[in-house]
């Protein structure tokens, strides 16, 4: 039986996906600005031999809820957000196994900057770093960032790609693998014909003429994370990603984003059954189903439904505050619920919910139970296609360091967690020693060494 791989997921912010558990004793979400939380993080997870820590990003605010920032601002719903990128030296440095993929938009800052950046994280990290792509959400990010607005998802994507395309060019092929000769008797670091510039030019990019600055990184392309639901952002998955972020409420639903993005990767060439596809799902342990669902009680008693609403309408760019949080669905009127608060609500399994409990259980799928029947639910989801979970906290760290205390020593029993790492770099370690450090050639990544350095896959 395959294992599947876990991610816990987080953000550099003091509430990410529950909201209202930032004011609880037992937490640590306040801590955000302290590496000491991050480092205590790390090293519980590194305990679980989770795969990697996964850092969500936004560069703007969830504006539409009321038609102001006012309500995320006071459930501290991703605002203030701090650079997630910088909280990976530290905890790289107090753990040895554990991967570090954390978000940045393509909007966000030019590529030739960026790709030094990973370069000098894949470095730092010995190649345990991934990036997770994203193309942006948030109106005001745009704005921001001296685009006016929000470009149209069709000119986000060719952006994206496009953006691809200089990143791979700089880190793959721009220095050749024994560009680095460290020559102490000649005095000679590296050997000039070996580093090459890259000439791009492009409709986003016009001039792009490198070389890169930084030497080739133990992965050069860090992990391409993913997590496209447009057509759009099904083929730019499906072209470039490694690893898919998917959010599904039924085993059908998961099957058929799998299948259709597996599809849309062959036909470009790539190896379908090498991108790993990640589940999100919050996790409640306890030692007997009682002690569970008592947990989840006592979270469900602090959880917010209007951080949660501010955030769903936000990441919809929809206005959700009209909609009354506490009356049972069913009984909502559709005067405040049109469109798609309305169709939220005519496909929810329960319409005796609250519009809260409705956000918050569209939040992620969420199981609660005893070790044994977690590790059931899990394996349930290995037979579509899933290859890991991706998990949020409820708590920080007390939610993963219960997940790593409580399940993890079922889910290793039944194999489907590792018990031990796999040598090697982050791309290495999540296909178990089935992949090379470097992108293979099937990958645009990969392809573009290749034909620029003619280089073999590996050093
Ligand atoms: C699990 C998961 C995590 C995501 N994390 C982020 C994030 O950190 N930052 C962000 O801007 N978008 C994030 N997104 C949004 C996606 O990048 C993407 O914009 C969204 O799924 C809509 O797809 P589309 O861009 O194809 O419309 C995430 C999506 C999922 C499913």
């Amino acid at each position: 039986m395959p294992r599947l791989r876990f991610n816990a997921f987080s953000m550099n912010c003091v509430s990410h996906i529950h909201h209202g558990q930032w004011v609880r004793p037992d937490t640590r979400q306040l801590d955000y600005t302290d590496l000491d939380a991050w480092v205590e993080l790390a090293q519980i997870l590194e305990r679980g031999k989770f795969d990697a820590l996964f850092l969500a990003d936004v560069v703007g605010t969830y504006a539409s809820y009321g038609g102001s920032r006012d309500a995320a601002v006071e459930e501290g719903l991703q605002t203030p957000v701090n650079d997630p990128s910088l909280l990976i030296p530290a905890m790289a440095l107090a753990t040895e196994n554990l991967g570090f993929a954390f978000t940045q938009s393509i909007l966000q800052e030019h590529p030739f900057n960026f790709a030094r950046r990973l370069s000098t994280l894949d470095h730092l990290t010995k190649g345990r770093v991934g990036w997770n792509i994203v193309t942006s959400y948030l109106p005001d990010a745009a704005r921001n960032l001296g685009y006016g607005g929000l470009p149209s998802h069709e000119e986000r994507y060719r952006r994206a790609e496009e953006y691809m395309q200089v990143i791979y060019k700089l880190l793959e092929g721009s220095w050749e693998e024994d560009a680095v000769v460290r020559d102490l008797e000649r005095g000679v670091y590296a050997d000039p014909a070996k580093i090459h510039d890259i000439d791009h030019r492009g409709e986003f990019f016009p001039d792009v003429p490198g070389p890169h600055l930084a030497e080739p990184s133990p992965q050069r392309t860090p992990v391409l994370f993913q997590a496209g639901t447009s057509e759009w952002g099904r083929d730019f998955a499906a072209r470039n990603a490694e690893a898919i972020f998917i959010i599904a409420s039924t085993h059908d639903a998961a099957r058929l984003v799998i299948e259709d993005i597996r599809g849309r990767a062959a036909a470009v060439g790539r190896e379908p059954e090498n991108i790993v596809f990640f589940l999100g799902m919050s996790i409640i342990v306890g030692g007997t189903e009682a002690d569970a669902l008592a947990k989840a009680a006592d979270l469900d008693g602090t959880a917010s439904a209007r951080g949660y609403a501010a955030h769903t309408g936000g990441g919809m760019g929809v206005d959700l505050a009209g909609i009354d949080l506490d009356t049972p669905i069913g009984e909502l009127d559709d005067y405040n619920t049109q469109g798609i608060a309305r169709s939220m609500i005519d496909s929810a399994p329960d319409q005796t919910w609250t519009f809260g409990d409705l956000l918050a259980n569209r939040a992620m799928n969420r199981i609660v139970g005893t070790p044994e029947q977690i590790a059931d639910e899990l394996e349930s989801w290995l037979e579509v296609g899933v290859g890991g979970i991706n998990m949020p906290y409820y708590t920080t760290p007390g939610t993963f360091r219960d997940f790593v205390d409580g399940a993890v020593p079922e889910l290793q029993r039944r194999g489907l967690m590792q018990s031990s790492y796999s040598e090697g770099t982050l791309r290495e370690k999540l296909a178990d020693g089935g992949a090379e450090a470097r992108l293979p050639e099937s990958h645009p990544g990969g392809r573009t060494r290749r034909e620029r350095l003619g280089a073999p896959a590996v050093a």
